[in-house]
């Protein structure tokens, strides 16, 4: 399973980059306003430290617009997937990217359905939004079920990016099911280590060692 970053922190990315945890970063409109930064600067600060896919998404709602914000930003740098949105237009817009050989990640996925067009129309990668369906009182790992068994069943390469991850246990179910992509919040991904027998198992060793007077160094 790849891990992606959703963030456009530069210093949370190269904490988890050196690391070796990062395959891709995700980004948005409110990522990027969170940052503060212009979005072509910090997408290329991203580009520039990490190998993998890093999204960029297009601000216009129709497919004209969206085509040529994303001949802007594959300018940008090799890894660019173009993120739009799974609208008509943007499923128009992901065609003809995707066609010219560009890497598209279609976003703001709820349903499987939606899933299917984007595949349809050439997406590299189709972002369903678990957190948001939870939020309203839906599965939204029904959903990551739902698409993983349609894309199989038809063969599709479209990967799948289980998107909008608040828990470790969205990161866990995910990987159960065979997301082929998480991206999560820095936050989330460094939580994934916690465990309360570690520290407990910790604790007593260091108490031991101490006890013992230990040392190796
Ligand atoms: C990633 O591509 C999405 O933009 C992101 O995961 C959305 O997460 P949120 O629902 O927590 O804003």
């Amino acid at each position: 399973m790849k891990f992606f970053v959703d963030t456009a922190e530069i210093d949370a990315i190269a904490e988890l980059n050196d690391l070796g945890m990062v395959d891709g970063v995700t980004t948005n409109p409110s990522l990027i306003k969170k940052s503060g930064r212009d979005i072509i600067e910090v997408t290329k600060e991203i580009c520039d430290l990490v190998d993998g896919p890093v999204s960029a998404e297009v601000t216009a709602t129709d497919a004209e617009t969206m085509i040529a914000e994303g001949r802007k930003l594959v300018e940008i740098a090799e890894n660019i997937a173009v993120k739009v949105p799974l609208t008509w237009d943007g499923l128009k817009a992901c065609k003809t990217l995707s066609d010219d050989g560009h890497m598209v990640n279609v976003t703001l996925c709820f349903s499987a359905n939606q899933a299917l067009l984007a595949a349809k129309a050439g997406a590299t990668f189709i972002s369903p939004f678990i957190g948001r369906l939870d939020d309203i009182n839906l599965d939204g790992m029904e959903l990551i079920e739902d698409i993983r068994t349609i894309y199989d069943n038809y063969g599709f390469e479209t990967q799948i990016l289980a998107a909008s991850i608040r828990s470790v246990n969205h990161v866990l179910d995910s990987a159960r099911i065979g997301a082929d992509v998480i991206t999560a919040p820095p936050a989330v991904i460094k939580a994934m280590v916690n465990h309360p027998l570690t520290d407990n198992g910790l604790d007593a060793f260091l108490a031991d060692i101490k006890a013992a007077e230990i040392k190796i160094l």
